[in-house]
């Protein structure tokens, strides 16, 4: 089969040696599979063995799934440290060569191979034996960011890059990390929100945003910078936005009280000491000017480097203006269970650029790394009887 841009999709019923052999039981379900570090021919659509329950777990079935920068930047190993170019570059750049990395998954080394999807709207379809069994049938978020030693500890784990995840029709999560959610939004709607608002609000929360504060959001056409602006807006702060000329009307329209085209000189359209918060997912060469903006005592919050990863720092505009730079991965305690609530009381929106069939993944994440979309994309798995 062939996709939009003519890469080959695997379509491929063989049984394998690995762990997602289906001769290994007799239920199976459909699922893509990330073989290792490389381009889109690691992507394997396959019929596997359907997940085994294990105590204190819950059985989702797939009712969509968002398309995020870490499925590709796994795939491609773009978080080793080998790698020092921002994502686009660095996935064009495997296509032609791969090269797998031990340092390549975010955490550990990624468990290839293994079901990428880090975004899962699911219903329940069945609990462990020491599970309620009333939740059977409620759709639910997952908590894509784990934190399995508790919120005492940084460590954390993430579906999708850490273990399997929501490329397939099925997935088992620990059922402490499925949050029903009341609301009438679609199911491709839901599966923008986990990876995206969930970094984005951990961000605002962590970056302490409160009313009346001037925050600048980067790439706020993005996934998680679109959902930064609706979020920091919820708090009553005022958003000065960074986008491409071409997204700049859209921005506006999520709610960005001004807008300016990244090719600006930033420092020079705000001026120095003129912000209170920067929160930034792109880095990159405009890097030092987000700090010379920030006002003394101002906070940078980070959760992405989607520009490049290695910046030029002035320690002096750091420590000379009493700046606190926060780094943000591991998602706090209320984080989640605050984004499910603002949801159910319709202060978000959602913001879907594109829905595709789960088979399509690899047409999808194309089109997505040439960044001419605002918002999310979101794969739909087939119909249990496709
Ligand atoms: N640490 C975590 O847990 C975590 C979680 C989620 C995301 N992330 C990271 O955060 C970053 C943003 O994620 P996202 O989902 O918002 O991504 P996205 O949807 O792809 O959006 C990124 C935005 O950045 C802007 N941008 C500016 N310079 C860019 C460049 N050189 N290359 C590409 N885009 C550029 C683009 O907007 P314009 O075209 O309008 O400039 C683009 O819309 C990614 O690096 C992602 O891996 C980290």
């Amino acid at each position: 089969m062939k996709g939009r841009f003519g890469m080959k999709i695997k379509w491929d019923t063989d049984p394998k040696q690995d762990r997602f052999d289906p001769r290994d039981g007799p239920k199976t379900m459909k699922a893509v599979v990330t073989a290792g570090n490389g381009g889109y021919d690691k992507l394997q659509y396959r019929v596997v063995s359907l997940p085994t329950l294990e105590p204190g777990e819950v059985l989702l079935q797939v009712l969509a799934a968002g398309v995020n920068n870490t499925e590709i930047n796994t795939r491609i190993g773009w978080y080793s440290s080998s790698v020092t170019t921002g994502t686009e570059e660095a996935a064009t750049a495997e296509e032609e060569q791969a090269t797998a990395k031990a340092d390549g998954g975010w955490n550990e080394t990624t468990p290839f191979p293994f079901i990428q999807g880090t975004d899962c709207c699911g219903r329940i379809v069945a609990v462990a034996s020491d599970g309620d069994k009333s939740t059977i049938g409620s759709r639910v978020l997952v908590r894509a960011c784990m934190r399995q030693f508790g919120f005492e500890s940084m460590d954390n784990i993430w579906m999708g890059s850490d273990f399997d995840g929501a490329f397939a029709q099925f997935v088992k999560v620990p059922a402490g990390e499925v949050f029903a959610v009341d609301c009438d939004w679609s199911d491709a709607e839901l599966g923008t929100i986990p990876c995206a608002y969930g970094t984005a609000e951990n961000m605002v929360h962590r970056g302490k945003v409160s009313q009346g504060e001037h925050v600048l959001v980067p790439g706020a056409s993005g996934g998680v910078g679109s959902a930064v602006v609706q979020l920091v807006k919820r708090r009553g702060a005022t958003v000065t936005a960074i986008a491409a000329k071409a997204k700049m009307e859209q921005v506006l329209s999520i709610g960005a009280d001004r807008v300016i085209d990244r090719d600006e000189d930033i420092f020079a359209s705000l001026g120095e000491n003129s912000v209170d918060v920067v929160i930034d997912n792109v880095a990159g060469p405009a890097f030092g000017g987000l700090l010379k903006v920030l006002k003394r005592g101002g906070r940078y919050a980070s959760s992405g480097a989607i520009g490049s990863p290695l910046v030029t720092f002035d320690m002096r505009t750091f420590y000379l203006k009493d700046l606190t730079l926060t780094g943000c991965t591991a998602w706090d305690e209320s984080v989640f269970p605050n984004l499910i609530s603002y949801i159910e009381r319709g202060e978000l929106r959602p913001l879907v650029a594109k829905i595709l069939p789960l088979e399509r993944i690899a047409d999808a994440q194309l089109e997505f790394i040439e960044k001419k979309h605002v918002g999310n994309f979101v794969l739909i798995p087939p119909p249990l009887d496709g």
